[in-house]
């Protein structure tokens, strides 16, 4: 089958791999109609994550047909289902799946020697994402095979198309559990820094929660207008001080929730602490690039949330701590519990309350990843989220540039 396989940062190539087989009786396989690069995918296509080997399977959004079912899956799995992949791979069982704390599943992860070294303790198994999160195989790619399937799927309905589906695999959860970890209240000014697909799930969905309003903060004039679509005050951080703004619109208080949806690969216009996490970066002593976390800590009002559904992949350096903990601050993270959310978020979209699918710009073949990849991390040609039909068809109605 084809897939987009990882060589080295940079070097992602659509190639010829073997197909997928079952290998556990709990697994299934599917034939993936729509797939999407991710944020988090920028994380391995830049060389910030460790973990990767050459020839790893990318990917984690993407949904399909189920073709083959393993033996102890076919009670909740039948050939013809059409499914959504959650990007966590869950068991079901063990102590935290049954918590719903999906993300942190104690038996996906079958590399968890590795990961309990550099966590502390192992989180769930993701697809494509990593020999820290189990190493499996991801669904950029005609083929995946999910294991643990008879819980690791979102049963989607025939009748929308895959483009309203699709993100229930990973940017809407993951934008709504970033707003519902702020805890909102009517009274609340939410400011969310990062308007890629993610900051975008988070501002509809923070919205959607009631928030007083909204402030979203980026530099890239596209996304800020999407935003601002949405609802949302906009702040172009390469204009104006963010930290100053926020403070104007909150008459010197600052915002009481803040979610950062950009995750450790921060820009920043030329501020000292931006400066020194790049020259730290470049001799590899520092992994993440914090400018955001410390933005956030600053400027978050008293008693306020910090949520955080951004990515850090190690050690950050110069964070404010002393303000954080003064100001009685809480921080709320993770990588997302996605069936925690996804029952509700289907009877919302099939309501017409949220259509997600508004953030896809390009829609294109699977053969055009490589260049994609490149497209959307440089932001170029306004793409905000790329969507690959692997199958050249889909079940959605096709827009964009490249379809
Ligand atoms: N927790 C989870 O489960 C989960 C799931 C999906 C994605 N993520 C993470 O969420 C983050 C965002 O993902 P995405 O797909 O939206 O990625 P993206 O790279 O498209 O978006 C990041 C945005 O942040 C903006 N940005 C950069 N520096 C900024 C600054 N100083 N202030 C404000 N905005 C700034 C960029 O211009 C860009 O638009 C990534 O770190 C990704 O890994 C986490
Ligand atoms: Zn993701
Ligand atoms: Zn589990």
């Amino acid at each position: 089958m084809k897939a987009l396989v990882w060589h080295g940062p940079e070097k992602i190539r659509c190639e010829q791999v073997p197909d997928p087989k079952i290998e556990e009786p709990r697994d299934a396989i599917v034939k993936v109609t729509s797939c999407a690069i991710c944020g988090s995918d920028l994380h391995l296509y830049d060389g910030y994550m460790p973990g990767m080997m050459n020839g790893d399977v990318m990917g984690h959004e993407c949904m399909g047909e189920v073709v083959e079912v393993g033996a102890a899956a076919r009670g909740a799995l039948k050939v013809g289902d059409r499914v959504v992949v959650p990007f966590t791979i869950i068991c079901g069982e063990c102590d935290q799946c049954r918590r719903g704390n999906y993300s942190v599943c104690e038996r996906s992860n079958r590399n968890k020697s590795m990961a309990d070294k550099v966590f502390g303790h192992a989180t769930a198994g993701l697809f494509g994402y990593t020999h820290l999160t189990g190493g499996y195989a991801g669904g950029q790619a005609e083929y995946i095979r999910v294991p643990f399937a008879d819980k690791t799927h979102i049963k989607v309905p025939k009748s929308l198309p895959d483009d309203q589906l699709l993100f229930l695999s990973d940017i809407l959860p993951t934008g709504w559990q970033a707003a519902v970890q702020c805890d909102i209240q009517p009274t609340d000014t939410v400011a969310i820094w990062g308007c890629g697909p993610v900051g975008q799930m988070a501002i509809r969905s923070a919205i959607l929660l009631g928030a007083k309003e909204v402030i979203a903060i980026d530099c890239i004039p596209e996304r800020l207008s999407m935003a601002k679509a949405g609802g949302a005050i906009t702040i172009n951080f390469e204009e104006e001080s963010t930290v100053e703004r926020l403070n104007e619109l909150t008459q010197g208080k600052g915002p009481e929730k803040c979610i950062d949806a950009v995750g450790l690969e921060a820009h920043a216009t030329a501020t000292l602490d931006s400066m020194y996490d790049k020259a730290k970066q470049s001799v590899m002593v520092e992994t993440d690039r914090p400018h955001v976390l410390r933005e956030m800590m600053y400027v978050c009002r008293p008693a306020g949330v910090l949520s955080i559904p951004g990515v850090y992949g190690g050690l950050l350096d110069k964070i404010p701590f002393g303000a954080y903990m003064n100001k009685g601050l809480t921080m709320r993270t993770g990588q997302t519990h996605v069936n925690r959310w996804t029952d509700d978020l289907l009877r919302r979209i099939e309501e017409g309350q949220i259509d997600p699918s508004f953030v896809i710009t390009h829609t294109v073949r699977l053969e055009d990843g490589p260049e994609m990849y490149r497209v959307f991390r440089d932001k170029e040609d306004g793409c905000v989220k790329v969507v690959m039909r692997p199958d050249g068809v889909g079940n959605g109605a096709s827009r964009g540039a490249t379809a």
